[in-house]
C-alpha cells in the first residue's frame, strides 16, 4: 500500500486587494509515495514545491484534489484532535530555514520538549530528558553543548540536527524536508542527509526531499519528480530522469549539474 497518495492536487492563491489576481501555484499534480521510499521534488524557485509541502502537511487547504495519508483523506477523515495529533506525529517537516523553527526567547531543547505533546504515552520529566539526550547523541550532538543554550548560541547545522533529533523522538512515518541543507555548508550538509537516510533505514521512514539541486536528488532518491510552473513535468527513477530526460526543462536542469558532482560519501 502506498503511504501517501496525492490525486489531482491544485492550489490557487488569490492575491491583491483592489485588483484581485489568481496565482496558480500547483496545477493538478498526482503522485504516490511508498513506505521507505525517498522521493525528491526538484524545480526552480516559484515552481510550487513548498506550496505542495504545505498542503501535504495540512497547513494550507488545497483548492481541489485530495491527499490520502496511510489510507485516510487528510481533510475528510481526520476529525478529532486525537486523529490530528497522530497525523502531526506521523507526517513531520524539517524546514528550509532552521532559524524559523526556534523561538529566540527559549532554550533550544524546548522544541524537543514540545514533541512530547504529540505522543500518546506519558513520560516523567526524567524519562523525557533521557530520551532527548539519546536522540541528540543519535544525530551526533553532545547534549552538554546543546541543553540550556539559546538559538543564537548554536550554529545553523546544529539547529538542523536538533530538528532531526526531534524526528528521532517522534519516529514519524513520513518526513518532508524542504531544502533541508540550503542554510549550511557542504560538509554539514552531507551529514544531515546521511542522518535522514539513517532514519529511513532504522525506522522505515518515507522521505520527501525538496530541493533545487538535481545532482543531490540523483544521489539520494528512489524517485525524482520535476516541477515547473506548478506542474509535474517529469516523474521517474533517478537514472531515467538524469540520464534520459524527456522534458526540455529537465534537460536544462541536467545540463546545470556540475560535472564533478561528488558522491554523497565524499561530501
Ligand atoms: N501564501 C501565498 N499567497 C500568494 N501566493 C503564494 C503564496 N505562497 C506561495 N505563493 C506563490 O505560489 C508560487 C509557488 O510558490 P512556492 O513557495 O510553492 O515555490 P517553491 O517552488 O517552493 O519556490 P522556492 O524554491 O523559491 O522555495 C509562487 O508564485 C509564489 O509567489
Ligand atoms: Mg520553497
Amino acid at each position: 500500500m502506498s503511504r501517501l497518495v496525492v490525486k489531482n492536487l491544485s492550489k490557487v492563491f488569490s492575491i491583491g486587494f483592489l485588483a484581485r489576481r489568481n496565482v496558480e501555484a500547483v496545477k493538478n499534480i498526482s503522485f504516490e509515495v511508498k513506505e521507505k521510499e525517498i522521493i525528491s521534488l526538484v524545480g526552480e524557485s516559484g515552481s510550487g514545491k513548498s506550496t505542495t509541502a504545505k498542503m501535504l502537511l495540512r497547513l494550507i487547504h488545497p483548492t481541489s484534489g485530495k491527499i490520502v495519508f496511510e489510507g485516510k483523506d487528510i481533510w475528510n477523515d481526520i476529525k478529532t484532535n486525537q486523529e490530528l495529533k497522530e497525523f502531526r506525529r506521523s507526517l513531520h517537516a524539517v524546514f528550509q530555514d532552521p532559524f524559523a523553527s526556534f523561538n529566540p526567547f527559549y532554550p533550544v531543547e524546548r522544541t524537543m520538549w514540545q514533541a512530547f505533546r504529540l505522543m500518546d504515552k506519558e513520560y516523567s520529566k526524567n524519562e523525557a530528558l533521557e530520551l532527548i539526550k539519546d536522540s541528540l547523541v543519535k544525530v551526533g550532538l553532545d547534549p552538554k553543548d546543546i541543553l540550556g543554550k539559546y538559538p543564537h548560541q548554536i550554529s545553523g547545522g546544529q539547529k538542523q540536527r536538533i530538528m532531526i533529533a526531534r524526528c528521532w523522538l517522534l519516529k514519524p512515518k513520513f518526513i518532508i524536508a524542504d531544502e533541508p541543507t540550503s542554510m549550511i555548508d557542504a560538509s554539514s550538509r552531507g551529514g544531515i542527509i546521511k542522518l535522514l537516510l539513517k532514519l529511513r533505514e532504522e525506522q522505515g521512514t518515507s522521505i520527501m526531499f525538496i530541493t533545487h539541486d538535481l545532482g543531490l536528488a540523483y544521489y539520494v532518491s528512489d524517485r525524482i519528480l520535476v516541477m515547473k510552473e506548478g506542474r509535474i513535468v517529469e516523474d521517474g527513477n533517478p537514472d531515467d530522469v538524469v540520464l534520459n530526460p524527456q522534458h526540455e526543462y529537465t534537460k536544462i536542469l541536467v545540463g546545470s549539474i556540475p560535472k564533478l558532482y561528488r558522491k554523497l560519501e565524499d561530501i
